[in-house]
């Protein structure tokens, strides 16, 4: 791995996050990146962390009530609190998981953090390419197509533009598992509060970070084909929600849908 250029002269998504969810994985560049997009979105920490806590009850939900046992999560991200295989073997010590990301760094800090056992695997793959993802070696290894998946591309469609197909991504990954299998997706979007999100897709283009909001309606196409599971799309931080919703932020302050298709 020596060889892998990390580009810290230029802020990353990944890295970004990992700024945002408070992490210590990121460089200078990052965090400059991410307090420009904080300047019209001060609550974008916030609406992070609302986004990684709706991904584990999803998660939670899908080993618990779907038996699903085995998640290719697509776009995963540094580690951090409470990685799929973590939620998942919490549950069921079985549970295995594909860990895919563009970003060289997640590969490098990945590897030593998530898969620490031979149920669990960190790859660089890119979700535009996601016939390659499933092709890999490791993924064949861990996942068994003959088995429901649990698939996730959580906070990560958002970086694929409208040229880049990303309904045609989610039908190629829907295609390559078998009925039972799950579909896990949040997307972030300018609906609820219009100017102070569209700062934040100019803040993130204008650093070289294709962000691409989206309305529910354009999220809810990519569960074309599928049943989505109670309680439909929801903002991220009412999906399922364990607190009461005096307790939870404004939606403003949230701006990310989320939901679970199931394919019959
Ligand atoms: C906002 S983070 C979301 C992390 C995690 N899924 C979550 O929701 O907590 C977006 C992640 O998607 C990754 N990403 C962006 N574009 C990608 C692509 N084309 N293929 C794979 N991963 C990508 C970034 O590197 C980053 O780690």
């Amino acid at each position: 791995m020596a060889d892998i250029d990390l580009r810290t002269d230029q802020p990353h998504s990944a890295r970004m996050y990992d700024y945002l969810l408070g992490g210590k994985d990121h460089y200078v560049v990052d965090g400059e990146a991410a307090e420009k997009a904080l300047t019209p979105f001060p609550m974008l920490r916030t609406a992070a962390r609302e986004n990684r806590k709706f991904l584990g009850r999803a998660v939670r939900h899908l080993v618990r009530e779907a038996g699903i046992r085995q998640f290719l999560d697509l776009g995963s991200g540094l580690p951090t609190a409470e990685n799929v295989h973590q939620v998942a073997q919490s549950v069921a010590p079985d549970a295995r998981v594909v860990y895919v990301d563009n970003d060289p760094i997640v590969l490098v800090h990945g590897s030593a953090l998530l898969a620490k056992d031979d149920r669990t695997a960190v790859i660089q793959g890119d979700i535009r390419d996601p016939r390659s993802v499933l092709d890999h070696d490791k993924t064949r290894e861990l996942i068994d197509f003959d088995q429901p998946v649990g698939v996730l591309a959580v906070a990560v469609l958002h970086f694929v533009g409208d040229a880049e197909d990303p309904d045609g991504i989610v039908r190629t990954l829907r295609e390559a598992v078998p009925a039972g299998s799950h579909v896990i997706l949040s997307h972030a979007t300018a609906d609820i509060a219009p100017e102070e999100a569209m700062g934040v897709q100019r803040a993130y283009r204008s650093q070289g970070v294709p962000l691409t909001l989206r309305t529910k309606e354009r999220f809810a196409e990519f569960f074309d084909g599928m049943e989505l599971i109670d309680p439909g799309i929801q903002v991220v931080s009412d999906w399922r929600a364990t607190v009461p919703e005096s307790e939870r932020p404004r939606h403003a302050d949230v701006s990310w849908y989320g939901g679970i298709g199931r394919l019959g």
